[in-house]
């Protein structure tokens, strides 16, 4: 079998194939922004939240100050006080402005409208702008062919130079396409030159009414930017009316903020401390794509991490480069990985200006050569926990007293008063917010390995602790006492790990289908298990075998799932 390419449509389709993700309702065609995990899927998704939740909350390690990180776990419901959502902020700010087209009923995102402007250019370098546009409308932008100038590249950087839009670098770009200040200079065929750059919302000037539909080429029907809130509202209770109103949260952080009292007056912690959870969130997203990536319910793996504001910078730093080796450690290993500190025009509302907020982003076969957002890590200051005490009207009163800072102080010899000020304060916070759903994304698609020697073209990688199953138990035949020891074996190792015993079809075929699940390994009974005590084990990335002894299998699995 030649092997499988790596793209987008291969990967969705073995997902589909083996169970490990379908699109939710299917047989009533789907219904867009929403996906369901088939068994295979499950158990990955919950190996990525184990794994999480294992290492964050249940085993941290040393923080920056030489001490073992002090983390508890909350479980908040989806559904709060509306009052939550004012106090966030999120009923005023959680907005995509968006741009009708008043003839097709076609709506897209006002800040993902991108200009190209093109011109002549000099030399004659060839470059597919056909690709480079059709892989940013793929991406959800919309590009308008906004402006022509003729002249030299640099006649064009003048131009861009004195236009009155705010223009802004495009991201990290290489080939045939020249980084450029204001945006992404593209050497296009006949001795032209591209030039595409996102138009800010902001700061536009844009008349949209002016813009050619991006839809059909059209002046004159798109209507100027409208607010648009993401999040979904239902009603608590019988009445369906303003004072019912609820929100399915569009983040956990949220949950996390309002227990955060709770949390430090029933638990030891101290200041810094974190408080993690994992759990769904919904964002009614007006271009839910690329398979999960973008859907409109998915699932969060969050920290709130409460410092004093002086730490503000070492907390960042230590968690931002500590959760880019954790997406390494689970099997995120390659050049498709990468951190990036944000532009200071991406940080969201509550996100401090000239704190850190980056992102750590994966090279998926849809972003390439760009990367998409795994997980933020932001600097999200005292804003949650202010707005809280001041909305709920306890305000000061629900300043977190310091008691360790106030003896220090006290020793250090600080007057009264600056102790009082000092040793009660609302913490600041360092905030690593995964999307587990596209954590298990990324590890599918770096999973997907290409391989002419399977019988389907690939087979899945991962690492042995995230596969969904950890190994394949085979009687070789349907005979000779082989399947009532491999089932004995099974029911031993089962109690411990997820293990699927497989008696039918030939043994090649079973081998087959768990290299396209991603199982690690295969133990087989064979015809001199019974003399020797032991069984083949083969190792799913060389394709090797070895005998191992039956009572070493489970110590086998161990060390191998701890690697
Ligand atoms: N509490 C901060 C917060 O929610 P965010 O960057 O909006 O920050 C955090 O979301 C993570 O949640 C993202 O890095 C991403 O992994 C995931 N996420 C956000 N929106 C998503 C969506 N529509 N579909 C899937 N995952 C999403």
């Amino acid at each position: 079998m030649p092997a499988t390419p790596k793209t987008m449509d291969a990967i969705v389709a073995l997902c589909r194939r083996r169970g490990f993700i379908w699109q939710s309702s299917e047989i009533y065609g789907g219904i867009n922004g929403f996906w369901d995990y088939g068994p295979l899927g499950a158990e990955l998704k919950k190996n990525l939240k184990d794994a999480w939740w294992h290492d964050i909350v249940r085993c941290p390690g040393k923080g920056p100050d030489g001490h073992f990180i002090d983390m508890v776990g909350v479980d908040c419901t989806i559904i709060m006080h509306p009052k939550v959502w004012e106090a966030s902020g999120h009923v005023a700010g959680f907005n995509d402005p968006m741009v009708d087209d008043k003839e097709t009923k076609d709506r897209f995102r006002a800040d993902h409208l991108w200009g190209l402007i093109i011109t002549d250019a000099p030399g004659d370098a060839a470059f597919d702008l056909k690709m480079t546009v059709a892989s940013m409308l793929r991406n959800g932008y919309t590009v308008v062919h906004y402006s022509f100038v003729a002249g030299s590249l640099g006649e064009v950087t003048d131009y861009v130079k004195t236009n009155p839009k705010e223009l802004r670098e495009f991201g990290k770009v290489d080939g045939d396409i020249v980084p450029h200040p204001f945006g992404v200079a593209v050497p296009y065929p006949k001795g032209k030159c591209g030039l595409i750059f996102p138009i800010s919302v902001d700061e536009q000037k844009i008349h949209y009414l002016e813009l050619p539909s991006p839809f059909t080429g059209k002046r004159g029907t798109l209507t100027e930017p409208r607010q648009f809130n993401l999040m979904f509202e239902s009603h608590a209770g019988p009445i369906k009316d303003e004072a019912n109103k609820v929100y399915l949260r569009p983040e956990t952080a949220q949950g996390i903020f309002t227990q955060f009292w709770n949390v430090v007056d029933t638990s030891r912690v101290k200041v810094p401390f974190g408080i993690a959870q994992i759990g769904k969130a919904f964002r009614n997203e007006v271009t839910p794509r690329n398979f999960t990536f973008r859907s409109r319910e998915f699932e969060q793996m969050e920290i709130e991490f409460f410092i004093r504001p002086e730490k503000a910078n070492e907390w960042y730093k230590f968690w931002r480069d500590s959760r880019f080796a954790w997406w390494q450690s689970v099997g995120l290993a390659g050049e498709n990985l990468q951190l990036r500190e944000h532009d200071r025009d991406e940080l969201a509302h509550y996100a401090k200006e000239g704190a850190g907020t980056s992102d750590i982003e994966y090279r998926f076969p849809f972003t390439a050569p760009g990367y998409g957002e795994l997980e933020g890590v932001a600097h999200r200051t005292d804003f949650d926990l202010r707005q809280h005490a001041n909305t709920c009207g306890k305000g000061d009163k629900l300043k977190y007293f310091d008691q360790e800072l106030q003896v220090k102080l006290q020793n250090e010899g600080a007057s009264k008063d600056e102790i009082n000020a000092k040793s009660r304060y609302f913490p600041h916070v360092i905030e690593p917010s995964a999307g587990a759903d596209r954590g298990t994304l990324a590890l599918l698609c770096e999973a997907f390995t290409p391989d002419e020697t399977r019988p389907s073209g690939v087979y899945m990688k991962f690492q042995p602790r995230i596969a969904p199953i950890k190994a394949g138990i085979f009687p070789l035949v349907n005979k000779d006492g082989m399947p009532e020891i491999a089932e004995k074996l099974y029911l031993e190792l089962r109690q411990s790990w997820c293990v699927q015993f497989d008696e039918k079809q030939t043994i090649g075929k079973r081998y087959a289908r768990m290299d396209e699940a991603g199982t690690p390994y295969c133990f087989t009974v064979d015809g001199e298990t019974a003399g020797t005590q032991t069984v083949t084990v083969r190792h799913r990335d060389t394709q090797q075998q070895e005998r191992v002894g039956l009572d070493k299998v489970g110590a086998f699995l161990k060390e191998k799932m701890s690697m």
